[in-house]
């Protein structure tokens, strides 16, 4: 890892993440519970509600041994009660890693540069690497390598884009983005990706036309429309979007043996359609189970096991 923290794909090499998917892999597969983060303790703290991030993160430092702190938006306040860069340290002083999930992505920084722990983006509204780690890993699952592979996504260019782009142009997979005017990827994310992309001989291509992205891909992937913190934006983006949804018609264009990818909670009849959620190419609840064992890896990397040293409790 190039750092102590998780903020965003960019602080991965291809090489970390190929290590982390393949560690996951490995502890799914075995089945054990280890006792590697014996002691360890991983503070949640959470601006915005979640089922997967809190429950997988939770989980998994109970499997490895260690203990998880869940704190709430009311509780901590976060710049509110108490000011992001006094939050870090007080929390450096107790728990031996934080996870975060903020509205800004600003606010991750500044805890991570106060923070002597590592710190963890849960969610921000920039980017959601742990979303792209569990991504890979279903990827790999399904698809025996993500090495070639084309991911069309359909909709926002929202963090769950973001993450996946970088990590999919890292790892030398193609992506194609359909997304509506003005709701397009990040332009400094999209030349980070570019050059990642230049890097390891991939293509990216940004198309207002879901059947352009989608047309003999291997991988079709979306997300909500409206995102949160973005809800009283809800009516217009239902009507900006309505004809980027992943439907039984979209995906008749994809490759036969294409899988079918979604970060939840889904808004079914939306951004994609029951009939596909339901279909024998989803792997949406695999995918979600994989949060899981692509953070078990990330928390041996980063607190114990096999990473490099960080100045921590
Ligand atoms: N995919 C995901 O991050 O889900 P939650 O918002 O439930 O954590
Ligand atoms: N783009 C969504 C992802 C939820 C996991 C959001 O930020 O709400």
């Amino acid at each position: 890892m190039k750092g102590k923290d998780l903020l965003s794909i960019c602080d991965l090499t291809a090489e970390d993440i190929g290590g982390l998917i393949a560690d996951a892999a490995e502890m799914k597969a075995r089945g054990t519970a280890l006792s590697a983060l014996d002691g360890k303790i991983l503070a949640l703290v959470f601006e915005k509600p979640s089922l997967r991030t809190r429950v997988s993160f939770e989980v998994a430092m109970r499997q490895l041994g260690g203990q998880a702190i869940y704190l709430s938006p009311a509780e901590v306040g976060l710049g509110q009660r108490e000011s992001v860069a006094d939050v870090a340290r007080v929390l450096s002083g107790f728990v031996s890693a934080i996870a975060a999930r903020t509205f800004s992505h600003g606010t991750l920084e500044t805890l991570a540069s106060y923070s002597e722990v590592p710190v963890i983006n849960a969610l921000s509204d920039l980017e959601h690497p742990c979303q792209a780690l569990g991504d890979l890993l279903t990827m790999f699952e399904k698809k025996g390598e993500v090495q070639g592979l084309t991911i069309a996504y359909v909709g926002d260019g929202n963090n769950v884009a973001h993450s996946l782009l970088l990590a999919a142009t890292l790892c030398g997979a193609n992506f194609r983005i359909a997304s509506p005017p003005g709701y397009e990827v990040n332009e400094k994310i999209l030349n980070v990706a570019l050059n990642y992309a230049r890097e390891s001989g991939v293509e990216i291509l940004c198309t207002e036309e879901p059947h352009i992205a989608v047309s003999d891909a291997d991988v079709v992937y979306t997300d909500v429309w409206t995102s949160m913190g973005q809800e009283a934006e809800a009516e217009v983006r239902r009507q900006v979007f309505a004809k980027y949804q992943v439907n039984g018609a979209l995906l008749c264009l994809a490759k036969e043996d294409a899988i079918v990818m979604h970060p939840l909670p889904a808004h079914r009849g939306e951004e994609i359609t029951d009939e596909v959620m339901e279909c024998l190419q989803s792997v949406v609840f695999d995918q979600a189970e994989n949060r899981m064992h692509a953070q078990k890896a990330l928390l041996l990397r980063l607190l114990g096991a096999s990473g490099k040293p960080v100045k921590r409790r």
